[in-house]
């Protein structure tokens, strides 16, 4: 599977960098930055790494054939940008190519309390198929710490990509 994990500037940028390292390891990972996301060095470097700014990156196309596009976490500007079909960065575009080329695109809008328009922009994209996720504690699953509800919030994400894991405990 090739997975574009995009990371926009919100806060939770720490769950970016868990959900690559809770990950499969057959899984070819691409990351990118927005600039308001700035800390680079903060991930692993098994990964490839691209700048926000080279939309003639290989992710930018359709034909590279990325199968997972994930925004973690999505800022309410890039959500923005998204649900109106700008890319002008490599954040926004691969997210507009998840979309043209229907494959799947995971947000993880983090705000709150979301505003109006933000509602208006998830409820748009959901339409359109897009994962809308934010990173919301569960509390059924025996999570005792903050690295639980961590591991929750991401084995959750994981479900819905269809990726295996054993992160959290199921409700029986
Ligand atoms: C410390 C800090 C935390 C922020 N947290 C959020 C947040 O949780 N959600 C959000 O939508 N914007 C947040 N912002 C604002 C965004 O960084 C800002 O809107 C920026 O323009 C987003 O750009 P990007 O979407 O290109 O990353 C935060 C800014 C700072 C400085």
């Amino acid at each position: 599977m090739k997975l574009v994990l995009a990371v926009s500037g919100a806060s939770g940028i720490g769950l970016a960098k868990k959900f690559i390292d809770y990950l499969p390891n057959n899984i070819d990972v691409h990351l990118v930055m927005s600039e308001h996301s700035k800390i680079v060095s903060y991930f692993e470097e098994n990964i490839t790494i691209h700048d926000n700014k080279t939309i003639s990156a290989s992710i930018a196309s359709g034909s590279f054939g990325v199968d997972v596009t994930v925004v973690i976490p999505c800022s309410m500007n890039t959500l923005a940008k998204i649900s109106c079909g700008i890319a002008d960065n490599l954040v926004t575009r691969v997210a507009s190519v998840a979309i043209k080329e229907r494959k799947a695109l995971l947000l993880a809008p983090r705000e709150m309390p979301f505003s109006a328009i933000a509602l208006e922009n998830m409820h748009k994209l959901s339409s359109l198929g897009v994962i809308i996720a934010p990173p919301v504690m569960g509390y059924y699953s025996d999570s005792n710490s903050l690295e639980d509800m961590e591991k929750f919030i991401i084995g959750k994400w994981y479900d819905v990509l269809g990726i295996e894991h054993n992160l959290y405990k199921r409700w029986e």
